[in-house]
């Protein structure tokens, strides 16, 4: 019978974990999509690197290009990441019939709109959840479950580094150099923390937020964004003393008559009581406010292997089933009339 042939981009932490869970649920994942799940090859760009996990030294190569193409593969997992050659082996893969399940932040935050397009114009899906706040689903209920409702308002910690910082600062009265030192000393922060601490990464995922929620198009480069390397142990204890948590928030906002919204990432003081408050080490939490729906909160792990992998996972059994079913899932919608809105006048 038919098999869905799966073409991975990259082995890394995500990578390896989504060749792991393919691998362990094989028999749970084919009965959900209707099919066995294959994988037909991973890209990956120095092949004797160790890995997380085992692969068959057949399926690994270094050519993504002719990999993205071949006609042998249904489903094309990028988690490479950045914007080249993420963006062109995506827009390739599209451009062949080929559908997209995409981890990556910086390309649909810089560059959506092509990515989107190419994906309406070759009648294939794009999925990608793992993209913002990793194993948490706020995709597909913001572009799904609440298609029928009126989205007011995003807003949430949705970067697990900064928030680790915060907290420590916060529960230990550390300085932002020892808690940031702290953070890379257990693997959340990069070695370079610029992305994190600056809040480029939080803005990337707001842009999207903020795209699918308002039904409009958004790059990092509209969000209003200031990080957390000004802020120091006296700033955190004077909050605490006032009874209130500093924490490093994306908020995505639409303005009083509906018709404009402003995205902005910045620290800001939650008083102690709020749950954004008690959401500790490097978790993420994101408030969605829609007309009907009225507040709803969604909690969980927003980076490491496993909950990325899931994410992803979750996104090919969806990919799956439509190739199956030869239909597609949503498209993303734009209205030319919602405009983006400097902060301030929102
Ligand atoms: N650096 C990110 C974070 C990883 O700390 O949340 C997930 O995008």
């Amino acid at each position: 019978g038919k098999k869905l042939r799966v073409a991975l981009l990259g082995c890394g932490v995500v990578g390896s974990q989504v060749i792991r869970l393919m691998r362990e649920q094989a028999d749970d994942l084919a009965a959900r999509v209707g099919a066995p799940l294959e994988l037909a090859g991973v890209a990956v760009r120095r092949p004797g690197r160790a890995r997380d996990v085992e692969v068959d030294p057949e399926l690994i190569t270094t050519d993504a290009e002719a990999l993205v193409t071949r006609d042998d593969v249904d489903i094309v997992v990028e988690v490479i990441g950045g914007i080249e050659p993420a963006r062109s082996l995506i827009l390739a893969a599209m451009n062949s019939g080929k559908s997209v399940v995409t981890a990556n932040k910086a390309l649909l935050a810089e560059d959506g709109a092509t990515i989107h397009r190419a994906a309406r114009d070759n009648s294939v899906d794009l999925y990608f959840e793992a993209a913002v706040a990793g194993a948490i689903p706020l995709i597909r209920p913001l572009r799904e479950s609440l298609a029928g409702d009126h989205v007011h308002r995003v807003l949430g910690i949705v970067n697990g580094t900064t928030n680790y910082i915060l907290d420590k600062m916060d529960s230990s009265g550390a300085s932002f150099s020892d808690a940031l030192e702290e953070a890379q000393a257990l693997g959340y922060a990069e070695a370079d923390p610029t992305a994190d601490v600056e809040g480029f990464d939080a803005a990337a995922k707001a842009a999207i937020l903020a795209g699918i929620a308002f039904h409009s198009r958004v790059t990092a480069a509209d969000v209003h964004r200031e990080g957390i390397t000004e802020i120091t142990a006296t700033d955190v204890a004077s909050a605490k003393a006032m009874g209130y948590v500093i924490k490093l928030l994306a908020i995505c906002a639409r303005s009083e008559d509906g018709r404009s919204f402003g995205v902005r990432v910045h620290p800001a003081m939650i008083p102690r009581t709020h749950p954004l408050a008690g959401v500790r080490e490097a978790y993420n939490a994101v408030f969605v406010e829609a007309e009907s729906a009225g507040q709803l909160m969604f909690y969980g792990a927003g980076a490491g292997g496993a909950p990325t992998a899931s994410a992803v996972l979750g996104d090919i059994v969806a990919v799956g089933r439509n190739r199956l079913a030869g239909t597609r899932g949503p498209e993303e919608s734009t209205y030319a009339d919602l405009t983006v809105h400097p902060v301030g006048e929102t």
